[in-house]
């Protein structure tokens, strides 16, 4: 695998003098790379798998018009300060916390994400999620691998039922509400936290708005998914996990630091809560000595709630879309500061 920069200094600067520069963080799709060099001279990261070092980036962000990064950036003051040229941040995600939006705005940048094509595929994977934490699915599997299954008994590996449990979704936003739709399916009963009610939702979906408190108090399986800012930050500590039943879930594929990783770990440890589905940390990746991973109450993944091949193509061929029109002159269809 090449790391090196990769720069398209080819012809194209010749043929049309006037193209816009353009670092993208990390190695697209053929089509979509295509496309880009189509309308820009780029500088690729040319890398699927390692991240632009930091150096590079503090580098090359100072000759460039625009950025397609990845959230694995920090795209912070430093950067908005070097990046003279700046004209547009264009993420490969919905989230943006990994973005000084405000310093953004403030220098005339434009902000964009990817919402919407990676809606249901999150809802998906929050679902298998809900399902490996309640069955005990990844235990269960390890056991049979290393030949600890010894007969089939009535009480070996049970876990929680789904059908019938109480579901409480913390951020009914586009994810919490194709994860709510998918729980009626499983004929689980609904209720809802959001920073703004949706009586729209609560028709279609038959989801009920109640109290952080209340929604705490009563879910056999918590979700959170609110976008990480200062005002979701900790969102969840030892006082809303000590609300929480016993026999209760929590899942997370939101963002870290939306729950706090320390509570979470001692209310698993001492059987405040039962157990929790974990797709985001705090530090990605998190480490592998991390006293949540030791704990076999806990469905931990590799922050991959957006990754099916469809998605992820979608959402480059977005983020693509929305630094092009961006850059053109227009109003990109996914602006965060408008
Ligand atoms: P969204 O449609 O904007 O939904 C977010 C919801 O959270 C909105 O309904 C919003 O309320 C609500 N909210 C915001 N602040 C809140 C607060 N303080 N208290 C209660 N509710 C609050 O976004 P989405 O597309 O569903 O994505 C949600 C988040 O999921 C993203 O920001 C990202 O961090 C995460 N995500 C993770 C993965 C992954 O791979 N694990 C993939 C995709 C997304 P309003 O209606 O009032 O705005
Ligand atoms: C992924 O975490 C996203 O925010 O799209």
């Amino acid at each position: 695998m090449k790391k090196a920069l990769y720069k398209n200094t080819i012809d194209s600067r010749r043929s049309c003098p006037i193209k816009k520069k353009v670092l993208v963080t990390r190695k697209p799709p053929e089509h979509v790379l295509k496309e880009l060099k189509n309308h820009f001279e780029i500088d690729l990261w040319d890398s699927e798998e390692d991240k632009i070092p930091r150096d590079i980036l503090l580098k090359q962000i100072e000759e460039v018009d625009g950025v397609l990064c990845l959230l694995t950036e920090n795209m912070n003051k430093e950067i908005l300060e070097r990046g003279k040229n700046l004209m547009v941040i264009s993420n490969l995600a919905v989230g943006y916390n990994n973005i000084d939006v405000n310093g953004a705005s403030e220098k005339g940048i434009m902000v964009t994400n990817t919402p919407g094509v990676l809606t249901e595929t999150t809802a998906d994977l929050t679902f298998a999620l809900m399902l490996a934490t309640s069955r005990k699915l990844v235990e269960a599997a390890n056991v049979l691998r290393e030949g600890k299954w010894k007969t089939w008994s009535p009480m070996f590996l049970t876990g929680m039922d789904i059908h019938g449990a109480t579901l409480g979704i913390i951020g009914l936003g586009e994810i919490g509400a194709a994860v709510a739709r998918r729980a009626k399916g499983f004929g689980m009963n609904m209720m809802y936290y959001n920073r703004t009610p949706k009586p729209f939702l609560e028709k279609e979906i038959g989801i009920q708005y109640v109290s952080k408190e209340e929604l705490l108090r009563n879910s056999d399986f918590v979700c959170v998914l609110t976008p990480l800012n200062k005002e979701t930050e900790n969102l969840i500590t030892k006082k809303e996990l000590n609300l929480m039943k016993k026999t209760a879930i929590l899942i997370n594929t939101s963002r870290g630091g939306i729950v706090n990783e320390q509570d979470l770990t001692e209310a698993l440890s001492d059987g405040v809560i039962w157990g929790a589905g974990l797709d985001v940390f705090d530090q990605e990746p998190i480490s592998v000595h991390h006293p949540l991973l030791k704990l076999s109450n806990v469905v931990a993944l590799p922050h991959i709630g957006s990754a099916s091949i469809q998605t992820r193509t979608k959402m480059w061929e977005l983020a693509a879309h929305n630094l092009t029109i961006a850059l053109s002159g227009g109003t990109p269809p996914h602006l965060v500061n408008k």
